[in-house]
């Protein structure tokens, strides 16, 4: 198993690109299922959670083309085979999303249930009433959800609690069936807007995404299209907290400064100095240590869970006392852990942590539980005295393409030990 070996107290300076949004690039395969012709989708970052989606597709019967790094070409017309298995499922939540795309178009799907995670439950009960909602017939046994249906009717769907993949499986179930759906407290996330231009540009009518009542009139038939997904809005935000842990200065290029307007307040309120372009980001905390600042997750456009772990190493080398409190999900503090390992003062008392800022944590062996926590050790090591060796970084990769380089990029001495 790959680690990474970090030797911290190096201050960050430089220029990072950001790259495609996992978290859109995701649903966005997922909606090549409902194209009747060739899909050419631009920006798809290189990351295990893309590879684990197309190897989904192709044991489907979907064809998928590789152009450059970044390009892939999708064509769904020769799908046949509606089944996601648990296999893949269980290494990947985000294969749930195929379930909207099967049942509209192609009248059945088979899609095995995720099962437990490592940040909390995460039930998926509200995808599969909002589909029955829709007419979908769906049993659940063995491990797997069925469902089938004739054509899905449109209706209306309010969902009990903002939920991206729920908004997004039920939005492309409502693509395709016959008349309007409604969603409402639908989630207002930009990678919810990035699939809804999407599904549009494939000749989709969709309006009203981005806030909390989305409105879908169904299609017959969506067509082939060209789209480039947007920047990572979490990826973006890492890097910052990279410069800004590391008392650097870090321009971060490529992005979408107003995904990001809960993170960059409570950057500048750390004490950092945020300059804003069309695409970038300049962030300086050159000779200043930072302030800690209370946080309270929630969904967008308050401050993203997805940002949660790293503003805790972000705090717990900061000036002061901090209350970071997580109300998405409930077990997603494992990082605060680990990172007492390095040094930090923090105590977890039920959904929150509390953290003393110390002046600098200790390099120490740590190991990363799920895709953001990892990232605040490695953020939490870049800060560190001494060497930080992370395990399990298979976490990482699922959602940072080429953090190691990036990083070295800034300057950090970081390298992957490979087993
Ligand atoms: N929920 C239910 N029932 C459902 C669906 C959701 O109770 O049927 C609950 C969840 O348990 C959670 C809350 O609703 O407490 C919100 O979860 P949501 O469904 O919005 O999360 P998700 O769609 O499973 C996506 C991202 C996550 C991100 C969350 C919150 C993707 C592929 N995943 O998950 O990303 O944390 O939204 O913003 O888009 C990550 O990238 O590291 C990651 C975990």
């Amino acid at each position: 198993m790959d680690k990474l070996e970090i030797t911290g107290g190096i201050p960050l300076e430089g220029e990072v690109s950001i790259s495609g949004a996992k978290n859109a690039a995701l649903p966005i395969l997922a909606a090549t299922l409902l194209a009747d012709g060739p899909v050419m989708l631009g920006n798809v970052p290189h990351l295990n959670d893309v590879t684990t989606t197309v190897k989904l597709l192709r044991r489907m019967g979907v064809e998928i083309t590789f152009h450059d790094g970044t390009t892939l070409e999708v064509d769904a017309r020769g799908a046949s085979r509606f089944v996601a298995p648990y296999e893949l499922v269980k290494t990947m939540r985000a294969s749930i999303l195929v379930l909207g795309p099967l049942v509209g178009r192609y009248g059945y799907a088979e899609v095995s249930l995720p099962g437990g995670c490592a940040i909390g439950a995460r039930p998926v009960h509200l995808h599969v009433d909002g589909l029955r909602a829709m007419g979908a017939d769906i049993s659940i046994d063995n491990g797997y959800i069925r469902a089938r249906t004739k054509r899905l009717t449109g209706a209306r769907l309010v969902l009990e609690i903002s939920t991206v993949t729920g908004t997004e499986n039920l939005m492309m179930a409502a693509v395709c069936a016959r008349g309007e759906s409604v969603i409402e407290n639908a989630a207002r996330e930009p990678e919810v807007i990035d699939l809804a231009n999407f599904l549009v540009a494939m000749g989709a009518q969709i309006e009203g995404a981005g806030t909390d009542t989305i409105h879908v009139q169904g299609t017959d038939q969506l067509t082939g299209a060209a789209y480039d997904v947007m920047p990572d809005r979490i990826e973006t935000g890492t890097y910052l907290v990279a410069g800004a842990i590391t008392g650097g200065r870090v321009t971060v290029n490529k992005t979408r400064p107003g995904h990001l307007d809960a993170v960059l307040q409570k950057l500048a309120e750390a004490g950092a100095k945020i300059d804003i372009g069309p695409t970038w980001v300049r962030l300086d905390m050159r000779g200043r240590r930072p302030r800690a600042v209370n946080i309270k997750t929630a969904p967008y456009p308050a401050f993203p869970t997805d940002m949660q772990a790293q503003f805790c190493a972000l705090n717990a080398i900061a000036d002061g006392v901090s209350a970071i409190t997580e109300t998405i999900f409930e077990n997603r503090f494992q990082h605060a852990l680990e990172m007492q390992r390095m040094g930090a003062s923090l105590r977890i008392i039920g959904n929150t942590v509390i953290c003393h800022g110390v002046e600098a944590l200790a390099g120490a062996p740590v190991m990363a539980t799920d895709l953001r926590a990892s990232a605040s050790l490695v953020l939490a090591a870049a800060a560190a005295r001494g060497t930080t060796i992370i395990d399990r970084i298979y976490h990482i990769d699922r959602g940072y393409e080429r953090i190691e380089e990036k990083l070295a990029q800034l300057g950090a001495a970081i390298k992957r030990l490979t087993s």
